[in-house]
């Protein structure tokens, strides 16, 4: 089992493939590993304990297999959402039986998994929308932070991405994810060139065979703009991302959907434009410090 430090560094394109409830299943998160990023899905996608460990068992299948074939496979994450779940000791057992690499929290203070995923030797980051609740979180002991910003897709941020993660970052010298906002792989470049160490993408997988979505919902992420997204309220009274006319989560990174493709092409060309957006940076930085 790995320590997220160890994660991030042996993260070629430094994704994660965002868990989304009814999105996420084995198949989108075993292509995200396989294709080099972090796969990751929520507990609560799976009904019972024995569909979890059936998951678990065939994702850590798929992963083993790519690696022994050669492939650079990327880590396995698990989203654990707090509040209301009745499964949370019954989950822990399973993520530290199959070796997930780490966990992340989500709704609900992740206080009460911290002590038994870390004697399982799992490590934790927890999903925060404000400077409260990262401190909250710290304090608790998580071992890092994904900021939630504005426009993330499902549950969303209120705190712009820039001032959130600068303001984070004056505070606190580990691992933070940005969750929202990246449509591409150059906005993927500026969350870590603002100081994040991974970023999230969750809306543009939704737009992958592998990704558990009618092919009316995938249709509409192709089609919708950035002015398409709104901010609706979910069932469970939390204020999410949504799409105005075909409804169905979506964050403003609907923007970069361009077609449905593949998770390995989707990473594919993620990475593509990491590198050029790299190449530029260098190209800029040589121009403004001649
Ligand atoms: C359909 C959908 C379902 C989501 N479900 C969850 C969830 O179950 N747990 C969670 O922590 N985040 C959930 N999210 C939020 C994502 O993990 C992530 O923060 C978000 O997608 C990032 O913004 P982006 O969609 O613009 O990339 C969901 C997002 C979407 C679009």
């Amino acid at each position: 089992m790995s320590s997220i430090a160890d994660v991030i560094a042996a993260l070629p394109l430094p994704l994660i493939c965002a868990p989304m409830t009814g999105v996420s299943g084995p198949e989108l998160t075993a292509a995200a590993c396989v294709a080099g990023v972090a796969g990751s899905f929520p507990t609560g996608n799976c009904r019972t304990s024995e569909e979890l460990e059936g998951w678990l068992a065939g994702i850590q299948a798929a992963r083993a297999a790519a690696s022994a074939a050669g492939r650079q496979v990327g880590p396995l994450a698990v989203n654990l959402i707090i509040r209301g779940n009745r499964r949370i000791a019954e989950d822990i057992d399973l993520i530290v039986k199959h070796g997930v690499d780490f966990v992340i929290t989500s709704v609900g203070s992740p206080a009460e998994v911290v002590g038994p995923l870390h004697a399982g030797g799992v490590s934790i980051i927890a999903d925060v929308a404000s400077m409260h609740h990262a401190a909250r979180a710290l304090e608790a002991g998580v071992d890092g932070l994904v900021l939630l910003t504005a426009g993330a897709g499902g549950h969303t941020g209120w705190a712009n991405g820039f001032a959130f993660v600068r303001a984070v970052r004056a505070e606190y010298a580990g691992p933070v994810v940005m969750a929202g906002g990246i449509s591409d792989g150059a906005a993927l470049w500026t969350a870590r060139v603002l100081g994040c160490d991974l970023g999230y993408m969750g809306t543009k997988f939704i737009a992958t065979v592998e990704a558990r979505g009618t092919p009316e919902y995938k249709a509409a992420l192709v089609t919708s703009s950035l002015d398409d997204v709104t901010l609706g309220i979910a069932p469970n009274g939390i204020a999410a991302s949504q799409l105005k006319t075909a409804g169905g989560s979506a964050g403003h990174s609907v923007s970069g959907v361009r077609a449905v493709t593949t998770a390995a092409a989707l990473v594919e060309t993620t990475r593509r434009e990491w590198f050029e957006a790299i190449r530029g940076t260098e190209a800029l930085a040589a121009k403004l410090l001649a």
